[in-house]
Formats: C-alpha cells, sequence, structure tokens
C-alpha cells in the first residue's frame, strides 16, 4: 500500500539539499526511515512519547528505531522522548540558533498542541510537513490554515492524496 506521507517526504529529500530532519511523532519509524533511505543526513532528531497516542503501537521507548538506525550511516542521532509540547522548547533553548532542514509535525493530533507544535518547530525549522490535514477522525484542516495565514513563508502546499500533507517553506533550500 502507497504511504503517501512518504511518497511526500521522498520528493522533498530528492529536490532539496536535506542535511538535518526532525520528526515529532516517529512511531514505528516509517516515514522516518523514507526520510533516511532517500538523502545523505547528518543530523537526526527522533521525537516521541511512545504512547502510539493519535497512531500505530505503543512502545515504550526508543529501541525499536534505534535498532532500525543500526546500518543507517547518520552522524548524530538524538533522541527527543516525550511530551513535544515540552521537549521541543527544551531543545530550542539547548540549541539556540541551530536551524533544520525539514520538520515532520505528526504527534498529537488534537488541534490546540498541534498548532502549538507548528508554531514551535517555526522558530527553526526551514521546510515543515503536517500529517493528517485533512483526515476525517481529526480538525486539523483549520490548523493548518491558519498556520500558514500567520506564518510568513516562501510557499506553502497541500498534498489531497492520502490524508493529506501540508508543507511549508519559511526558507528556501540548494537542490
Ligand atoms: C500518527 S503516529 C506517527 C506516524 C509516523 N510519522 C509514520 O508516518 O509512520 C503518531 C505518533 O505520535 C506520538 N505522539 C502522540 N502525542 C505525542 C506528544 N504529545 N508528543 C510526542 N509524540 C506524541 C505517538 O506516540 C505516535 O507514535
Amino acid at each position: 500500500m502507497v504511504h503517501y506521507l512518504s511518497e511526500v517526504l521522498i520528493s522533498i529529500v530528492r529536490s532539496h539539499r536535506i542535511r538535518s530532519y526532525m520528526e515529532i511523532g516517529v512511531n514505528e519509524g516509517r516515514s522516518l526511515m523514507a526520510v533516511v533511505n532517500n538523502t545523505k543526513l547528518d543530523y537526526l532528531y527522533v521525537c516521541d512519547n511512545w504512547t502510539g497516542k493519535h497512531g500505530g503501537k505503543v512502545w515504550k521507548s526508543h529501541e525499536h528505531i534505534a535498532t532500525l538506525l543500526d546500518n543507517c550511516q547518520v552522524p548524530y542521532t538524538e533522541y527527543l522522548d516525550g511530551d513535544s509540547q515540552k521537549t521541543i522548547p527544551e531543545w530550542c533553548v539547548a540549541n539556540p540558533g541551530v536551524k533544520v532542514d525539514l520538520v515532520l509535525v505528526d504527534g498529537n493530533h488534537d488541534p490546540e498542541p498541534a498548532f502549538q507544535d507548528l508554531q514551535n518547530v517555526a522558530e527553526f525549522a526551514k521546510i515543515i510537513a503536517f500529517d493528517d490535514v485533512m483526515h476525517p477522525g481529526h480538525n486539523l484542516l483549520d490548523v493548518w490554515n491558519h498556520f500558514v495565514d500567520i506564518t510568513p513563508s516562501a510557499e506553502h502546499q497541500l498534498h489531497a492524496e492520502g490524508h493529506g500533507v501540508g508543507v511549508a517553506v519559511l526558507e528556501q533550500l540548494g537542490a
């Protein structure tokens, strides 16, 4: 079965020079590995509370992702285990001025925390992807529309395949 989110991410990493990637909401690593296997990353940030809330299994830890990454040549991987509402602001404080080329927001799908995740990553992301924008079980279309309305971005698109993936380019990257 086609995983449209992975298709969108692969098209981004093939058309932009993506060297750092952060994923909020990783679960079993399907979209994460699509990125890792299709570009040469220098930095990888893996963020999940491993509860399986809003999709996938309960894992309780990131060990399964560490195993998946065992044979991948990513020089630097950081695990941000816990609620992204807390871990991302903490990461920002610990990494002032650090930019991340591509960030996927696919964690808490409730409108308020999802919007907060988008706002938090807009501080340091060059490109943001946001999954499940048109998922019938969530109310994220208004969240996405409001986010792109208030966020200065070079361009934004909504890919309608699957459950909808929003992409906003906040800073242009080389090909
Ligand atoms: C839809 S799944 C992610 C799917 C994955 N991106 C993929 O495409 O295969 C959502 C994930 O978000 C995580 N999650 C839910 N709420 C979260 C929160 N507040 N902070 C961090 N992760 C969260 C869940 O544990 C789950 O693994």
